[in-house]
């Protein structure tokens, strides 16, 4: 007999409904699909001048401070690719970070862009990537610039665990070397924007109360050509957007900059704070990151890989987010599940008690350079003849496909990079750590394909 409803602490972070948009929640009362509209002349979409999206479009802009604003209804996944096709012609190099979302590489391929990947501080207690600071930052754009021009820069911030980035530090360095910057904000509230970045792709139901799909692309300053981005954004939408998804997007950034949502928000930080102060005092380690709402379990000082600690949770009707090998991360979302800041910690207790032991030995970085380049066109690379090769045998092969747990969809080898002996023997003993997420082998590209850039 079931006594408690499953604790959902997962993605979308209105939690199951309780934490829509209240504008939102309440289109959704209507008679089931009668806000599913087209373009009609008074509605238009995001990429009409007139009707009622691009009204909202422009109030959306100037409640998050940016000049522009379009809303998105393929996620952040979607909004990223346009973002970086409107910032890189063809051929040119993007100088993308080591945690991107698989989305940028997506869009690597359909530009034809030639992706440089630059390495980041790891952390090896959690096993996580930490944001860059501004030396370090300076250091990969001049290595990258030491070999060509470049395009544009990624960054993720804040990460999907809810490390945020030194921003306004940042993007001086990168308007400092006369490049635009553009900012994975999926998981953040758009400081980038505040923080004088070019672009940034906000997902609203990761941080907000919107449903799942929709996102936001922010832009401002000189360095950005909107019609740029109109004709990228173009190439990659639906020519029929879902009015629900469009009305999502406003009802989500008007919560996220008003009053009404300032207030719930509050109130779910007030949970966020029990609870943290409940698992403190269990003696139960938690990752210190800058979103509240992001609950980060440090399972490997409890001596537990996260993605088993995940799997024991969930028979036990407690669903997080996202289990990684040294850290299972929690979304406590809008409106925090009732009972959560009690029952969260009981939970973890008996998950110790059930599955821990000694710490785990620390996390291995990846034998990364400061900045990679591909050996082969990663558009090439992705379509090529392949075949699978165990990984014990990989050394010296071209990967055709990315090795990419999901998620977190971070990709931990990337199509058209060589592998050599170190990463080979470091993706086997990832291959141990993410049990059935990565195989023992990878698609290689065939031994006839030409490899020349
Ligand atoms: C850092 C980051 N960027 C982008 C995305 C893609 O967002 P969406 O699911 O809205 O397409 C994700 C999804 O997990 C993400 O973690």
């Amino acid at each position: 007999m079931r006594l408690l409803p499953p604790l959902h602490l997962h993605l979308p972070a209105h939690g199951r409904g309780r934490g829509l948009a209240p504008a939102l929640r309440q289109l959704l009362r209507q008679p089931p699909g009668s806000w599913d509209l087209p373009e009609l002349p008074a509605i238009g979409g995001p990429l009409l001048a007139a009707g009622a999206v691009a009204t909202s479009q422009r109030r959306c802009a100037a409640l998050v401070g940016a000049e522009r604003c379009w809303f998105g209804v393929n996620g952040a996944s979607g909004l990223l690719q346009a973002a970086l096709l409107a910032l890189a012609p063809p051929r040119s190099r993007v100088l993308l970070p080591r945690n991107l979302h698989r989305s940028l590489l997506h869009a690597c391929v359909l530009g034809q862009l030639e992706p440089l990947l630059f390495d980041l501080p790891f952390d090896t207690a959690t096993g996580l990537w930490l944001p860059p600071s501004p030396d370090h930052l300076a250091a990969v754009i001049a290595a990258a610039r030491a070999a060509g021009p470049l395009a544009a820069v990624a960054l993720v911030s804040p990460s999907y665990q809810g490390l945020a980035a030194d921003l306004p530090a940042l993007a001086q360095v990168v308007h400092g070397a006369g490049l635009p910057l553009l900012v994975d904000g999926a998981h953040g509230r758009g400081a980038g924007i505040a923080a004088g970045v070019d672009l940034e792709v906000l997902s609203l139901q990761k941080s907000a109360g919107g449903l799942a799909q929709s996102a936001a692309l922010l832009a401002q300053g000189p360095r950005i050509d909107p019609a740029a981005i109109e004709r990228a954004l173009l190439w990659l939408s639906t020519s029929s957007p879902s009015g629900l998804l469009l009305a999502s997007c406003e009802a989500a950034i008007e919560e996220l900059a008003g009053g009404g949502g300032q207030r719930r928000r509050t109130q779910a930080q007030a949970v966020a704070a029990r609870l943290r102060q409940r698992c403190s005092a269990s003696g139960l380690p938690l990752v210190q990151t800058h979103d509240p709402l992001r609950l980060v379990l440090h399972t490997a000082a409890l001596g537990i890989n996260g993605l088993e600690a995940d799997d024991w949770l969930l028979q036990r009707d407690v669903i997080a987010e996202l289990p990684e090998p040294a850290t299972l991360t929690f979304c406590l979302g809008q409106r925090p599940p009732l009972g959560v800041s009690w029952r969260l910690p009981q939970v973890l207790r008996q998950l110790r008690r059930a599955l821990g032991g000694p710490p785990l030995a620390p996390q291995e970085p990846p034998p990364l350079p400061l900045v990679a380049a591909l050996a082969m066109p990663i558009a090439m690379a992705w379509r090529a003849t392949s075949q699978p090769l165990a990984l014990t045998q990989a050394a010296g092969a071209i990967a055709a496909e990315p090795l990419c747990p999901y998620p977190p969809g971070i990709p931990l080898l990337v199509p058209g990079e060589r592998i050599d002996a170190a990463r080979a023997a470091w993706l086997q003993r990832q291959s141990t750590l993410w049990p059935g997420q990565i195989a023992d082998t990878v698609r290689v590209v065939a031994a006839q394909e030409p490899t020349g850039r």
